[in-house]
């Protein structure tokens, strides 16, 4: 009979956010392989496939993206092969091998308009290319139908790189005021906090690969709670002025504004709250309120 014990785990976007959580929450797991876009491009198809075959992984996971949301309006092609393509042919290997493939993709595959979180079963309507691409690499791994959980997250941050924590922590040291957009909502999602999770699904999902009762499905991802990008700002300059942590920040005033007062290149939902009852369901999880996650991450915070 197969068994799991250190089964090969494969992780594409070492270096992402959530790639880069994965790599340590996932060592008690398994051997991890986790690869930069250094040695696994996702725009070459056939380096894609030859990697798969050497390592023949039992789980792969996808935490590679192309994640520059206004630059995909200019580079559809570009996006597309890497969101939209790359997870198929990543399926199509998985389902050759027998390997569970585990796959992120985002609350912009919504359009917004609905007036609470969005479940599963709510119908796909993207405002802009990233989410366009982001829908068709679920379409794609759906339609090769692997054995695979599609992870729909949402308003990802961690303690480092470039995202709208440290953007902020970054304009608050260098600005007296602030303006952040007040009428987006969505639940701020710690990178650990996805990995972390994601360590428990793979878990599950591999036990009841054995048992032989798994089962493919996409599902929602997220912190619980809500806030705007204007309470998310609001709070993490409250965090970094109650912590020790030397931000010597000079910002005094954050301002509200429309989505309208700041116009961008690709247009964004302004619901992107996902619910994560689901997931939960599923997997005997709890999804922590934004806040809590948010107080906890600012202890890893880089300055
Ligand atoms: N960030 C968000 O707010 C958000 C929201 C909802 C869903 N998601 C989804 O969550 C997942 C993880 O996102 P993240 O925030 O961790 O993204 P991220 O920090 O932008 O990381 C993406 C990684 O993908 C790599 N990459 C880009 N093009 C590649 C290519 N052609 N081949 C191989 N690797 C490539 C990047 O490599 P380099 O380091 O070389 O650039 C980067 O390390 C993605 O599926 C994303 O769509 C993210």
């Amino acid at each position: 009979m197969k068994s799991y014990t250190r089964p090969i785990i494969l992780v594409t976007g070492k270096n992402g956010q959530v790639g880069w959580e994965l790599q340590r929450t996932l060592m008690p797991l398994g051997t991890i392989i986790a690869l930069g876009r250094d040695e696994l491009d996702l725009t070459k198809h056939d380096r894609i496939r030859d990697v798969i075959q050497r390592f023949k992984p039992e789980v792969i996971i996808n935490a590679a993206a192309y994640t520059a949301v206004d630059k995909a309006e200019t580079e559809l092609d570009l996006a597309m092969k890497i969101n939209g393509d790359a997870p198929g042919i990543l399926a199509s290997e998985a389902k050759k091998i027998g390997a569970l493939l585990i796959h992120y993709s985002t609350d912009y595959v919504f359009d917004g308009c609905k007036d609470s979180a969005y479940v599963e079963t709510d119908v796909p309507n993207p405002l802009n290319h990233y989410g366009q691409t982001k829908l068709a690499g679920e379409m794609a791994i759906q339609a090769i139908d692997c054995e695979y959980l599609v992870l729909r997250t949402t308003w990802v941050y961690a303690g480092r790189g470039q995202n709208f924590l440290m953007t902020v922590l970054r304009l608050a040291q260098e600005r007296e005021e602030l303006r952040m957009i007040a009428d987006q909502l969505g639940s701020p999602t710690w990178a650990r906090l996805i990995a972390e999770t994601t360590a428990h699904v793979i878990r599950q999902a591999l036990n009841e690969k054995l048992a032989g009762r798994f089962e493919s499905g996409l599902y929602h991802l997220t912190s619980a709670g809500k806030t705007s990008w204007f309470g998310f700002a609001e709070k993490i300059v409250e965090l970094a002025k109650a912590g020790s942590e030397g931000h010597h920040l000079l910002v005094q005033k954050i301002h509200p504004i429309t989505t309208e007062e700041y116009p961008l290149p690709a247009i964004r939902p302004k619901n992107s709250l996902l619910s994560s009852a689901s997931l939960i369901k599923r997997f005997d999880l709890t999804m922590p309120h934004w806040e809590s996650v948010l107080t906890l991450c600012f202890q890893d915070v880089e300055d």
